[in-house]
């Protein structure tokens, strides 16, 4: 355990909070895991490198945080999830063996924040969004195994009556006294939507919400709430802040929809990237260049990259596995020759829909999925 660790460890209840103090010269780590691997933002954001990422699956080591506040440390032993709300039947609290005994799913999905690829809105289009300056490394790839949120709604008695389902994080340091995002039922009844426990093979990280945390496959990263304690499901709709001001876009092009500010953001958009540092610098020569496509519709169809600012186009090799929400990692071969390069990727999903040229401004600055101009230095 490190010094700052100790200093700032405190204790609510029998959990422990790493943190709680903000100011920048003392600032706490925000986590556990080492942040080395990663570009940290502020204290509580580390975001992954991904041109370090070898593998289908992205190791937890290296897998992108995103705190509104610190990681929690909840023994198992104390863990409990109520269930309850003016759409349910028979409240319950949970305990981590009553969800260990359930019946149990597991579903690989890439994982990613909504303001994933922020700063681009600044350094592509000449806006820049408020928010963390994510460049593409919010995203992460992973097996997750847990009970599909349907089995514990269906064991409260879910009403027919139901209009939205409230997932609501026990980091009572973030806004609204835990982090929260309201799901309409459909979603929250998706066999794929999961209470996960584990990750990867192993019992999830506390960094990434353990014991206990949502995972809401293709949808913005902030539905899948960590150290979920509350779940509430009501029989009208569930205004928060995070379907309001927060992972809401806002801009022209978005016109109010409810109480929110804008169109709310969902499901993730459609992206493709080079495993490559940005900017990157290669010898000249024939290069094997790897990359990453992803989307919320279904698996990668096809993914065409060009260097010559899009004049002509070739398709790069998909490779196997392609799942429902996998990523899919792609190659191409290039032949490098020496001065300034831009390789553009695109990717098109099984719906037939393809990345968009360019994008409209949202101020908070999410879902953003243009094609990316990958800027390659070749020297001799
Ligand atoms: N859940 C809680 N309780 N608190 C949080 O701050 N952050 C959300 C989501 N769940 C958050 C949370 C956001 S914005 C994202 S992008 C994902 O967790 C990040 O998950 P990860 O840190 O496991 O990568």
């Amino acid at each position: 355990m490190s010094r700052n660790r100790r200093n700032f460890l405190k204790t609510v209840g029998s959990i422990s909070l790493i943190g709680g103090c903000k100011s920048a010269e003392d600032a706490p780590e925000a986590f556990f895991k080492d942040p080395k691997p990663f570009v940290q933002h502020g204290t509580a954001n580390l975001e992954s490198k991904l041109e370090n990422q070898e593998s289908f699956l992205t190791p937890v080591e290296e897998f992108f945080v995103r705190n509104n506040d610190v990681s929690l440390d909840i023994p198992v032993d104390d863990y409990r999830l109520t269930v309850e709300g003016t759409a349910i039947e028979t409240p319950l609290t949970l305990s981590y063996e009553d969800l260990r005994s359930m019946p149990s799913r597991t579903v690989f999905a890439y994982l990613e924040c909504g303001g994933n690829q922020r700063a681009f809105f600044g350094s592509l289009l000449g806006k820049v969004a408020t928010g963390t300056q994510w460049k593409r490394g919010a995203v992460g790839m992973a097996e997750w195994t847990g009970v599909p949120l349907i089995e514990v709604l269906q064991a409260a008695g879910i009403q027919e009556s139901a209009e939205a389902v409230q997932l609501i994080g026990m980091d009572q340091g973030a806004p609204e006294g835990g982090f929260r995002r309201p799901l309409p039922v459909s979603k929250a009844m998706d066999p794929d939507t999961l209470l996960v426990l584990r990750m990867n093979g192993v019992p999830l990280p506390k960094d990434h919400g353990a014991p206990v945390r949502a995972l809401v496959p293709g949808w913005v990263g902030s539905s899948s709430v960590k150290w979920l304690g509350r779940i509430e499901v009501s029989d009208t709709q569930i205004w928060s802040r995070n379907n309001t001001t927060s992972y809401v876009l806002i801009g022209e092009d978005y016109p109010p929809e409810g109480q929110a500010r804008g169109q709310v953001a969902n499901k993730q958009s459609l992206k493709s990237t080079l495993a490559l540092p940005w900017p990157a610098v290669l010898r000249n020569g024939v290069h094997r260049i790897y990359g990453y496509a992803y989307g919320p519709d279904g698996p990668i169809a096809q993914v065409r990259w060009s260097d010559d600012g899009g004049s002509t186009w070739t398709d790069a090799k998909l490779l196997e596995p392609r799942m429902r929400y996998g990523w899919t990692r792609f190659e191409l071969d290039w032949n490098a020759t020496p001065g300034q390069h831009t390789i553009i990727t695109s990717a098109v999903d099984s719906l037939g829909t393809e990345q968009p040229e360019t994008i409209p401004h949202n101020e908070k600055g999410y879902l953003f999925n243009m094609r990316l101009p990958h800027p390659i230095q070749v020297v001799s």
